[in-house]
């Protein structure tokens, strides 16, 4: 593959393979010297059209610690705000000449649209509720450590499933790797794709915890939601809030995810949050970096003619 646009499409084997090469960069990370050379001379532009903390900056600190020169350009900040279409700022990033483009934007598939008018690799931090791919990566790459093998772990997805690219990128990642993959929401947040997508789904939280090996929470989305249905957050912690009673309801050392920013007593409460032997949320954080160092790494290789990538 040229671009890394989402999980769907993927090899079992090529989500296994990113992830050991993920895996390698863990160690340099913990170093208290962390360069490598491995992309000096390249030029990496994250263009970001939506807001991100953990994303934007994992991606420029991945690039940076491989030694390739990092920009990031801010819609918010860009010559976007003075009308310039998604079309003409993709061509005007590739007549930079950069060598890969890290693209996050509001709308599902403008990132593909990017790709289409790009002559380098195009990596997707996000694009609307369509998929998050590096955070599904850094998810599979999180279990992975804390678990062992994916396959055969049952995960259950609770929260915001309609507006949820994380939701559907890690849907992708882990039934590709053979786990068996619940998700919950209240029913006006259930999308009717789910149907072909080989998940079971459930609106009742206790039901969906039982037995379960992971447990991955999810904000909910109201800058996605027409107004149609926004829960009010006392209501929706009282059903599909994750709280240390609840958790108790799951298997024994179940894991809590979450991909951030967490809406603390929403979605999960802060004592569950922050416990240190069942919450990997930090530890999500830092494999971010690692998955975007093999991403970057791995798609200029073919550019940067390393042996077998022609
Ligand atoms: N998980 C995630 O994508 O976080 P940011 O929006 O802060 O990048």
């Amino acid at each position: 593959h040229r671009h890394l646009l989402g999980i769907a499409g993927l090899q079992p084997w090529e989500i296994l393979f990113l992830l050991q090469e993920a895996g390698q960069w863990v160690d340099l990370n913990r170093k208290s010297s962390k360069h490598a050379s491995r992309l000096e001379g390249l030029t990496v532009i994250n263009a970001f059209f939506e807001n991100s903390t953990r994303t934007l900056l994992s991606f420029e600190i991945a690039g940076k610690r491989m030694g390739a020169d990092v920009v990031n350009m801010h819609a918010a900040h860009s010559s976007v705000k003075k009308g310039e279409t998604l079309i003409d700022t993709a061509v005007t990033l590739n007549a930079m000449r950069a060598d890969a483009i890290v693209i996050r934007h509001a709308s599902s598939g403008a990132v593909s649209l990017i790709a289409d008018k790009v002559d380098c690799p195009v990596l997707n931090a996000g694009d609307g509720s369509h998929e998050h791919p590096t955070q599904a990566l850094l998810d599979a790459l999180t279990i992975q450590r804390r678990k062992g093998d994916i396959s055969g772990l049952t995960v259950t997805i609770c929260g915001d499933i309609m507006h949820s690219r994380v939701a559907r990128s890690n849907i992708y990642c882990l039934t590709t790797l053979g786990a068996r993959v619940r998700v919950c929401a209240p029913p006006a947040l259930l999308p009717a794709a789910l149907d072909q997508m080989n998940v079971e789904t459930f609106t009742d939280f206790n039901a969906a915890l039982d037995g379960t090996d992971v447990v991955m929470m999810l904000r909910l989305q109201n800058e996605r939601m027409s107004g149609d249905f926004i829960p009010s957050p006392r209501e929706y912690h009282h059903l599909y809030g994750l709280t240390r009673d609840r958790l108790a309801l799951a298997g024994e050392d179940a894991l809590v995810m979450h991909p951030g920013p967490m809406n603390r007593g929403v979605e999960i409460s802060s004592d569950v949050a922050d416990d240190a032997d069942r919450s990997a949320i930090t530890e999500q954080v830092e494999m971010g970096v690692a998955v975007r160092m093999a991403c970057l790494d791995v798609l200029t290789r073919r550019s940067r003619k390393v042996e077998g990538w022609s």
